[in-house]
């Protein structure tokens, strides 16, 4: 008979196999939700598109705690070599997403053979599109995942961190993800006459160069906040003044100040600009993922359970960083908190996330589904000793 852990392999593999791009994990939500039957869990399916939710109940209103999988890949062409390397071409599980998935289901077939002495109820929700925004997650919470929930919790495989370490933040983990695009009309015209302009690029270079400056005198210094244009469009060839530019980006931050400073002065700035040029400048700002901050009490649990699980001295606080994840609207509604596990392969060449090479190290998933179940066999006892 198989052991938990080689199932738990073999389920990430065969995902890592078939990955499926945001919105269309029909095929890995039906495994999922087959499974979760087979097991003896309460199934819905289909909640937000391919989203799964199932509960394992054993006491009638007792504490309920949820955890939370995503299941969605990206539109990469993978690169790694390995036997069981996608078969779908142009699309790749290049975040780990196939490995939570699996790691979940191993999770709830560890407490569904505990049912009887659990203590509380459990609720596995499997999440679609977490890779896209406005992402998976909200839509979950409009369906009703999180009622009767009274805590949350959830997990990111970290490939550069080494594999069996285990991280999370007590406040602020990861930052709010927003994007925008902005449109510079000017007035094209003959490079060697640029009295008769509105000269786009200029305003485009004046813009860029003055939002560093959003960062570096408008935001406290001792808190944190990112502009980063990705992308400038603009021009057709070198002797002509450029009509138009447009520019894309991404604003970052933590705290809600902070993200609504760097909102209101980028528009201030291309208003005062438009006045100054002459231009015509449109701001198109999107609110992307909120931040993800934990909840203190349950960062502290999650924690103690990673000291038993990954070891105290593999376990710890981190820095938080820029990176999104849409698991920040659950933490918006109720008490919860996100960890990073650490899933590279200090013997190989670490590639980063979203890279056509990026591997995890099979190893840490059986661990991490041991870390979920831990985890509400100590929060249950907490709960019910208080
Ligand atoms: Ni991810």
């Amino acid at each position: 008979m198989k052991s938990l852990a080689e199932e738990i392999i073999e389920w990430r593999r065969d995902f890592h196999k078939h990955p499926e791009l945001s919105f269309e994990e029909s095929r890995t939500s039906k495994i999922v939700a087959d499974f979760l039957r087979s097991i003896g869990l309460d199934v819905k399916e289909r909640v937000n598109g391919n989203g799964v939710v199932a509960d394992l109940k054993t006491i009638e209103n007792g504490p309920t705690i949820a955890f939370r999988a995503d299941m969605d890949a990206l539109p990469i062409q993978e690169e790694t070599g390995l036997p069981f390397a996608s078969q779908v071409p142009g699309v790749m599980h290049a975040c780990g997403h196939d490995g939570h998935t699996a790691i979940l289901m191993g999770a709830a077939k560890r407490l569904s053979l505990q049912r009887n002495h659990l203590g509380g109820n459990v609720r596995f929700i499997f999440q679609p599109a977490e890779e896209v925004s406005p992402g998976g997650a909200l839509g979950m919470i409009e369906e009703g995942v999180l009622e009767g929930v009274d805590a949350i919790f959830g997990l990111h495989l970290w490939s550069e961190l080494p594999s069996g370490t285990f991280q999370t933040s007590y406040g602020p983990m990861m930052a709010a993800t927003d994007s925008f695009s902005i449109e510079i009309n000017g007035k094209g015209g003959h490079g060697g006459m640029p009295h008769n302009t509105i000269d786009s690029i200029v305003i485009a270079s004046h813009l860029i160069m003055a939002s560093q400056q959003i960062i570096s005198r408008n935001i406290d210094p001792l808190e944190s906040g990112v502009i980063t244009f990705g992308k400038m469009n603009s021009g057709t060839a070198f002797n002509i003044i450029a009509n138009q530019a447009v520019l894309e980006g991404t604003a970052r931050s933590f705290s809600p100040g902070v993200r609504n400073i760097l909102q209101t002065k980028l528009e201030t700035l291309t208003k005062g600009l438009e006045n100054i040029y002459g231009a015509d400048i449109n701001v198109n700002y999107q609110r992307g993922y909120p931040a993800v901050v934990n909840h203190k009490t349950e960062a502290e649990i999650i924690l103690d359970v990673a000291r038993d699980v990954f070891g105290p001295e593999n376990t710890g606080i981190m820095k938080p960083n820029m990176v999104g994840e849409d698991f920040a609207y659950y933490l918006k509604e109720i008490p919860g908190a996100f960890c990073f596990i650490g899933a590279g392969d200090t013997n190989k060449p670490i590639y980063p996330h979203h890279h056509p090479r990026f591997q995890i190290d099979e190893t840490v998933l059986p661990m991490a589904a041991e870390w979920f179940y831990q985890l509400a066999l100590k929060y249950f006892g907490t709960s019910s000793s208080t």
